[in-house]
C-alpha cells in the first residue's frame, strides 16, 4: 500500500516535472519511510551496524546499509592481526575501505578495537615479551592506529573485554605482562593521539548487574575519579533467547551514567537454537524491542549497534554451532519481526 502510494506520488511528481533536475534531486525524499537512523536520530541517538569487508562486494547489502543505520563499526579490519601484520609494519587497507564506506553514506565510525586478548598477529602472541618491551609495542601500535584515524571515528572501543566472569582481570598477555595499568595506559596514549575521539571499555555479559558488570563500574569509577580519559562503557550483547533477557539492562546502564559515562549498545545479537521458528522469532522481536527502549530510557546511552544486520554475514552460525538466526533482516535481506520491533521502539 505504502509501495503503490510512493510509485503513484513520484509519477505526479514526474509528471509535474518535479521530479526532475538537480533542484529535485537535492530535495528530501517525500515519501520515504524513516530509516532505523532517522527514528533514533529524532532521540539523538544513532542506530549502527558492524560491516566487514568481504561482504561489501554485495550491493544489495552494501545498499541497505549505506541507507538503513548512521553508524558503522569494522567487524574486524581494524584489529589488530589485520592493522599490524608484522611489527611495526602497518596496514590500513579493511579500515580505510570501510571509513570511506561510511563517509560516502554520511555515516560516523565506532572503531573496534586496540587492546584484546583475540586476533592478535602471530609476532605478537608467538614470543616472550618483558614488560618493557611489550609496553613499547602497545603504545606504539595505539599511538599510530589512532593517529591514521584521527578525526575520522566517532569512538573508540579501547580495551576490549578484559574481565573474566568472576570479575577477576582476565589473565590475558596484556594483563599478565604489565599488570592491571595497561587499562589507564592504553586511554592516555589513546587520548593523545586522538583527543576528540570517544574512548570506551567494551565487553559481552555485562549487561545485567552482576560481579562482571560490578567490575567495569568498579574500573570505571576508580579510572574517572584518577583522572584518566574514560567517555564510555560499551555493552556488546550478544545475547541468546535460552539464557533469559538481562532484566537489570536499564538500570545498569543508569549506574554508568551516574558515574558520567556514556553507555552503548556496542555488537548487538539475540541468537536463537536452530532452526528458527515463528515463536522464537516473536520472542527475538521483544528483546530487540527492549533493549533499545532501555538505552532510550537512559538519557547518556548514546546509540545501538547490530552486529551486522543480516543474518547472511551473522557470525553466530561459525562461533555457535546449531546457533543463528540473530539479527533483524534474514539471510535474503528480508525484515524479520525484530525490524518491526526495532522501529516501534524507536518510534
Ligand atoms: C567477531 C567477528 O564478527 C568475526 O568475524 C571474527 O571471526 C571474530 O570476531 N566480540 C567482539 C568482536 O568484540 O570483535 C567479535 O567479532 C565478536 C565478539
Amino acid at each position: 500500500m505504502r509501495l503503490r502510494l510512493a510509485g503513484a506520488l513520484a509519477a505526479v511528481l514526474v509528471t509535474a516535472g518535479l521530479a526532475a533536475g538537480p533542484a529535485a534531486q537535492a530535495a528530501p525524499d517525500p515519501v520515504r519511510q524513516p530509516t532505523l537512523a532517522d527514528l533514533a536520530e529524532r532521540h539523538g541517538r544513532y542506530f549502527g551496524s558492524a560491516t566487514d569487508n568481504p561482504e561489501l562486494t554485495d550491493t544489495a547489502y552494501t545498499r541497505l546499509l549505506g541507507s538503513e543505520v548512521d553508524m558503522i563499526t569494522p567487524g574486524n579490519g581494524m584489529k589488530w592481526y589485520a592493522t599490524e601484520p608484522q611489527q611495526g609494519v602497518f596496514d590500513w587497507t579493511d579500515g580505510d575501505e570501510i571509513v570511506d564506506l561510511a563517509r560516502r553514506h554520511h555515516q560516523k565510525v565506532r572503531a573496534h578495537t586496540l587492546v584484546w586478548h583475540s586476533q592478535l598477529p602471530d609476532w605478537l602472541t608467538s614470543r616472550q615479551w618483558t614488560a618493557s618491551e611489550l609496553r613499547a609495542v602497545l603504545k606504539k601500535h595505539i599511538t599510530t592506529e589512532v593517529r591514521h584515524y584521527r578525526g575520522k571515528v566517532y569512538a573508540w572501543d579501547v580495551v576490549n573485554e578484559a574481565f573474566d566472569e568472576d570479575g577477576s582481570y582476565r589473565e590475558t598477555i596484556w594483563y599478565k605482562t604489565l599488570g592491571p595499568g595497561y587499562i589507564a595506559d592504553a586511554l592516555r596514549w589513546a587520548h593523545q593521539a586522538d583527543p576528540h575521539a570517544r574512548l570506551y571499555l567494551n565487553d559481552y555479559n555485562i549487561e545485567a548487574t552482576g560481579p562482571k558488570s560490578d567490575a567495569y563500574h568498579r574500573l570505571a569509577k576508580d579510572l574517572k575519579a584518577r583522572g584518566v580519559p574514560l567517555d564510555g562503557v560499551g555493552f556488546q550483547a550478544h545475547l541468546a533467547l535460552q539464557y533469559g533477557y538481562p532484566a537489570t539492562l536499564e538500570d545498569n546502564l543508569r549506574r554508568f551514567s551516574r558515574l558520567g559515562l556514556d553507555t552503548a549498545l556496542t555488537e548487538v545479537d539475540v541468537r536463537m537454537q536452530l532452526p528458527a521458528t515463528e515463536e522464537k522469532l516473536a520472542e527475538q522481536a521483544t528483546w530487540y524491542r527492549d533493549l533499545t527502549a532501555a538505552c532510550l530510557a537512559v538519557r547518556r546511552c548514546a546509540g545501538v549497534t547490530i552486529w551486522d544486520y543480516t543474518d547472511k554475514y551473522s557470525w553466530i552460525p561459525a562461533f555457535f554451532p546449531g546457533e543463528g538466526a540473530a539479527l533483524p533482516w534474514d539471510e535474503e535481506l528480508r525484515p524479520k519481526p525484530a525490524y518491526q520491533a526495532l522501529r516501534e521502539a524507536l518510534r
